[in-house]
């Protein structure tokens, strides 16, 4: 069978992706402190260069997840243990050092990524790794996904694509909700709050719905769908002292190949 490039499978496979929807959750003590431990290391041991933007606070070590799961090999039978399936062994994904909240956004391969191949999107996760002590930090999940490539949302043009490794969206096409139904992008759901996202304008954030707020906690693992809008917010916003963190972390994407999937998951319906 020949090569199906990514958006390809995406397109092809559609309804593959959204039937394995779910919503957001935090898993707590998914890990042991001697496995965060080891992953926190890693990124200082293994990184060849180190990534970081002069507009930005965040340094990324950057590390080949792929290798990652080769070198820690108890790190993959946990997540076929979480996910009930196997997945591919190929993954994107990031370290990062970061003491700034992040926009709205979708984690998954950009246009000019090759080797992902006969993939389609499955599930992304968050390792929290390092949280400033006495510090508070919290990730929304909206209920709107998105089908393709990475992607970050900015109508308002506040972002220069040179400023970004992502796709940036100037219309918010291709919203759909969990069931895979369009979203009305430019519905005010009224969540917005300079307090809680000083970091998205309002005019940028219309469109978007909270799903579930997760905060961020050792040993933990946040699971969401790998087309799954998330950002930061300021959560409770009433005491500013606790979001002056520096936050460490990994995000992974995890990909399923399309052939396997009927075998992958029984409750699959084609
Ligand atoms: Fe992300």
């Amino acid at each position: 069978m020949s090569d199906l490039t990514y958006i390809e499978c995406c397109e092809k496979y559609r309804q593959q992706i959204i039937d394995r929807f779910e919503p957001a959750k935090k898993i707590e003590d998914f890990f042991s402190e001697d496995e965060i431990g080891e992953l926190r290391l890693y990124q200082f041991q293994k990184s060849k260069k180190v990534k970081f933007r002069e507009t930005s606070s965040n340094i990324q070590p950057n590390v080949n997840i792929n290798q990652m799961f080769k070198d820690l090999e108890w790190l993959r039978p946990k997540f076929v243990d979480l996910f009930k399936t196997e997945f591919s062994k190929k993954h994107s994904g990031n370290f990062y050092i970061t003491t700034q909240p992040h926009d709205h956004h979708v984690d998954l391969p950009s246009e000019d990524e090759e080797g992902f191949e006969n993939l389609i999107p499955f599930k992304s996760v968050i390792i929290p790794l390092f949280l400033t002590h006495n510090c508070w930090a919290t990730t929304t999940f909206f209920k709107q996904r998105r089908v393709g490539y990475s992607i970050t949302f900015d109508r308002d043009h506040l972002t220069s694509q040179k400023d970004s490794l992502y796709k940036i969206a100037r219309e918010y096409d291709g919203l759909i909700d969990q069931s895979g139904n369009p979203c009305d992008a430019e519905k005010d759901y009224g969540q917005w709050s300079n307090e809680r996202y000083p970091h998205i304008s309002q005019n940028n954030f219309r469109g978007f719905e909270e799903e579930i707020i997760l905060d961020y906690q050792l040993k933990s693992v946040m699971v969401f769908d790998a087309c799954q809008v998330h950002a930061s917010v300021l959560e409770p916003y009433e005491k500013p002292e606790i979001h002056n963190w520096l936050k460490n972390g990994i995000n992974i994407q995890f990909y399923l190949e399309h052939e396997n999937n009927q075998k992958a998951i029984p409750s699959f319906n084609i």
